[in-house]
């Protein structure tokens, strides 16, 4: 019987292992590994294992003319208050012109968590419980009603969570949210490498593919046609932000006024970093482009540099919030002479196969998985901007099962700010030192999504409610 050309195709290009187990398998699953299969791009590959995988790749990381990236200080640090203004006011202009959507990348895998089911089901606030997603939609739903203009959302999901994340917001109706600006879409796939550059089987007739990086969203939003679906709604504006952190401001008209006047291409938000060896990429300026430097890159002696004020030189820590132009998302998804995101790699356990076919659990990395990262666009980008926020106002994610970036920090973090909103307006709110009230509260984002709707609805909320353990606002 002839060989199938695909398998032909392999066989050239040294990757024949693929389908060692192909004629035990049945037809459903000799079918499903040659569409997988179909799905690699086998140069790509070829390419990665030449310069992510020979032994003198990854050599020292090049750092000539590095330089911390300049930001646009927050108000509340010396910013210039009258600028941030101007730059809500055109912010908010966009979103009454309904040039804005919002985009969640929702295709990790969320190891660390350990949780089962799309991250975005996780529940995270303090007395609901309420989902990371139930969180976002609020915001956004809300956010559409303040400006008159309901809100389009671009969901990117996985190949593994894509079916149960849509069956999870069938079953909440949407969160209230008009279904038919909700976009999903599945990011592409990357095979799992052994340390030689053979693709690796998870079973006799299973790939290991996983999903290709949070960077994967730029073609995964040019090849859904996200982006024609935004061009034909008058969308030029996209608001990135990641499954994982419930404190983002989804729709924050002053970050997008500051993108929009400035006619950045690509913006980000930062915060300063709480310490030197804080484990967050670091923005800096390299030969005229503005790079995020990733902390393993960025050698101790710089992380510790300080100024002549004793402030950490290299400060502008990446908190992976973005505002993206569609035609510059078009641009970089399609490439071209020098125009495209590097890969990167990383060692991991990848389960597999041994020679008779058995399963084997790794005890030590057995792999390479390669990913692509969204601020690597950034030294592509037209007028790049950095503009910083204040932790507490947009970040707390969600990463680890305990410890650091957990549910409880998380949980803290929410509770704390709303309490600060509670006592800025004049409620009576008992706190720690860190600023922890006692009483559990919570405020749905319907009622209040940021400083300033919390404000307002506050004012008009008569009588007043007393702050105890159970409030809920809403
Ligand atoms: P993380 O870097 O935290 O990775 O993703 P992860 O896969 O979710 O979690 P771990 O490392 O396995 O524990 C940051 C954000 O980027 C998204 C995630 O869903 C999260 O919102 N992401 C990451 C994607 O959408 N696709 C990817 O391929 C990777």
């Amino acid at each position: 019987m002839a060989t199938h050309p695909l398998i032909e195709k392999f066989q050239r290009a040294g990757q024949g292992q693929v389908f060692a187990f192909h004629d035990r398998g049945s037809a459903d699953e000799q079918r499903r590994l040659l569409e997988d299969a179909a799905e690699i791009d086998l140069e790509e590959v070829a390419r990665l294992t030449r310069t992510l995988l020979a032994k003198n790749a990854g050599g020292a990381v090049d750092l000539s003319g590095l330089a911390p990236a300049p930001y646009e200080k927050h108000p509340a640090h010396g910013g210039d208050a009258v600028a941030w203004s101007a730059a809500k006011a055109a912010g908010e202009v966009a979103l009454r012109a309904g040039r804005v959507a919002a985009f969640t990348v929702a295709g990790g895998q969320g190891t660390r968590l350990g949780y089962d089911g799309p991250k975005g089901t996780f529940p995270v606030t303090p007395l609901k419980q309420k989902t990371l997603f139930q969180v976002f939609a609020e915001k956004i739903l809300a956010a559409g009603r303040r400006y008159g203009r309901p809100l389009h959302w671009f969901i990117m999901t996985s190949h593994a969570n894509h079916a149960a994340t849509e069956a999870f917001f069938a079953g909440q109706d949407f969160f209230g949210l008009d279904r038919a600006r909700v976009h999903f879409f599945r990011q592409g796939r990357m095979p799992a490498v052994d340390f030689s550059g053979k693709i690796i089987l998870e079973a006799k007739c299973s790939l290991a593919l996983s999903p290709d990086g949070h960077g994967g969203s730029l073609r995964a939003l040019e090849r859904s046609g996200a982006l024609d679906l935004m061009a034909r709604e008058g969308i030029d504006t996209l608001s990135y932000f990641q499954v994982d952190n419930p404190l983002v401001r989804c729709i924050d008209p002053a970050f997008i006024g500051w993108h929009v006047l400035r006619r950045s291409e690509l913006s980000s938000k930062m915060v300063t970093k709480a310490y030197a060896e804080e484990k967050v990429g670091v923005f800096c300026v390299q030969h005229g482009k503005v790079v995020v430097l990733e902390y393993s890159d960025l050698p101790m002696t710089l992380q510790r540099e300080t100024d002549a004020g004793g402030q950490l030189r290299y400060l502008a820590g990446n908190i992976a919030i973005h505002v993206l132009d569609r035609e510059f998302v078009r641009r970089m998804a399609r490439g071209g002479e020098g125009v495209a995101l590097p890969f990167h790699r990383a060692d991991k356990k990848i389960p597999t196969v041994d020679a008779a076919g058995a399963l084997v659990k790794p005890e030590k990395a057995n792999g390479v998985k390669f990913e692509l990262f969204v601020f690597d666009a950034l030294p592509f980008a037209k007028h790049p901007l950095v503009v910083e926020t204040l932790r507490r106002d947009d970040f707390s994610p969600v990463k680890n099962a305990d410890g650091v970036d957990s549910p409880q920090t998380c949980r803290d973090d929410q509770l704390r700010q709303f309490a600060r909103w509670l006592d800025a307006n004049g409620a009576v709110v008992q706190t720690d030192a860190s600023g922890l009230p006692s009483a559990a509260v919570e405020v749905s984002p319907l009622f209040g999504y940021d400083e300033d709707s919390f404000a307002e609805a506050w004012k008009s909320r008569t009588p007043k409610p007393r702050v105890e353990s159970g409030l809920y606002l809403e």
